[in-house]
């Protein structure tokens, strides 16, 4: 089950592309988020709060809590439900404080 047409990133380009998560190869269609992307590959958990270290997932999906936030080539804070996926993307689990 994917998202085919989003209010944000538009529609889907039905284009296959392969990125990593935490050091693991995935495939997702291009254009899509990557919270959708890793959704639809069973992976719900995106990254460790900076307290406590508990796992957050998606809330919003829309951009507005900041609870998906990952690193994206190393770089941190991309927001997992309005960045789209790209071909060979590194995407990592974001662990600890914001900057
Ligand atoms: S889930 Fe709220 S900003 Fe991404």
């Amino acid at each position: 089950m994917r998202i085919t047409e989003h209010p944000v990133l538009g529609k889907l380009e039905k284009k296959p592309v392969t990125f990593s998560f935490n050091g693991k190869k995935y495939e997702a269609q291009a254009g899509e988020s990557i919270a959708a992307a890793l959704l639809a590959n069973d992976i719900r958990i995106l990254r460790y709060t900076e307290k406590h270290g508990t796992p957050r997932g998606i809330y919003c999906g829309i951009g507005h809590c900041y609870e998906c936030r990952v690193m994206v080539n190393g770089e941190r804070n991309f927001r997992a439900c309005i960045t789209p996926v790209k071909q060979d993307m590194q995407i990592l689990s974001q662990h600890g404080e914001i900057l």
